[in-house]
């Protein structure tokens, strides 16, 4: 086999694995119509467009809380008044028993990913518990005064892991196939 035809195939799985790379960023985010349509089904907005902020208002909260707090937890903590919350993933609790959901309900980790990503993406930073290296702050330390106890986070659902882990799997084939030709 010549230098160049032994390039193509191997041009090819390049290309599949930034394929996949780029496949799997797309689906761990969230997008504006995905969440409104969640929030719509999950009957948030039998409260958000009335007595409590409407689906515009709250993200134009969270660009807002972005430019003025350093996390997500003290932005809800000093801002959130309707509601005793004492972190943000405490917050999205109480919201998914207003509405009968699951706290580990697959749409209520898409619509908690979701005003997270609008509150990074306005410049503010993450929950402590989700990105701080633990170096800098011990876990101990955030406890929440709360009964229930919390959920493990999850950054990628189930369905969307089986996605990256079979994207991973044709790529290993791929490699092993044209290894052995070659
Ligand atoms: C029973 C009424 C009610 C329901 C149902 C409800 N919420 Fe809320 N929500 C509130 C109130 C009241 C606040 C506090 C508003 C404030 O003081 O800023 C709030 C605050 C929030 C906040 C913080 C930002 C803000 O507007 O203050 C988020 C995020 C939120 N809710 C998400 C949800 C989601 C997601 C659902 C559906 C799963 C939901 N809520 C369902 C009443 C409700």
């Amino acid at each position: 086999m010549g230098i160049h035809s032994r390039l193509l195939p191997i041009l090819a799985v390049l290309s599949l694995i930034v394929a996949s790379g780029t496949v799997s960023y797309t689906i761990a985010q969230v997008s504006e119509q995905e969440a409104r349509q969640i929030f719509e089904q999950l009957g948030c907005t039998s409260c958000h467009g009335s007595i409590a902020p409407s689906w515009e208002e709250m993200i134009n909260l969270f660009q807002d809380w972005a430019t003025r707090y350093d996390s997500i937890d003290q932005a809800v903590v000093s801002e959130v008044k309707g509601v005793a919350a004492s972190s943000y993933a405490q917050l999205m609790q109480t919201m998914a028993s207003f509405v009968g959901a699951s706290p580990d309900d697959p749409g209520m980790k898409k619509l908690e990913e979701f005003f997270l990503q609008v509150f990074q993406e306005a410049g503010g930073a993450p929950p402590p518990a989700e990105t701080t290296p633990p170096a800098e702050t011990t876990p101990e330390e955030q406890t929440t005064p709360t009964q229930q106890p919390q959920p493990p986070e999850e950054g990628i659902t189930f369905g969307e892991a089986a996605v990256i882990a079979t994207l991973i799997i044709v790529v290993i084939l791929v490699l092993a196939y044209v290894l052995s030709r070659s």
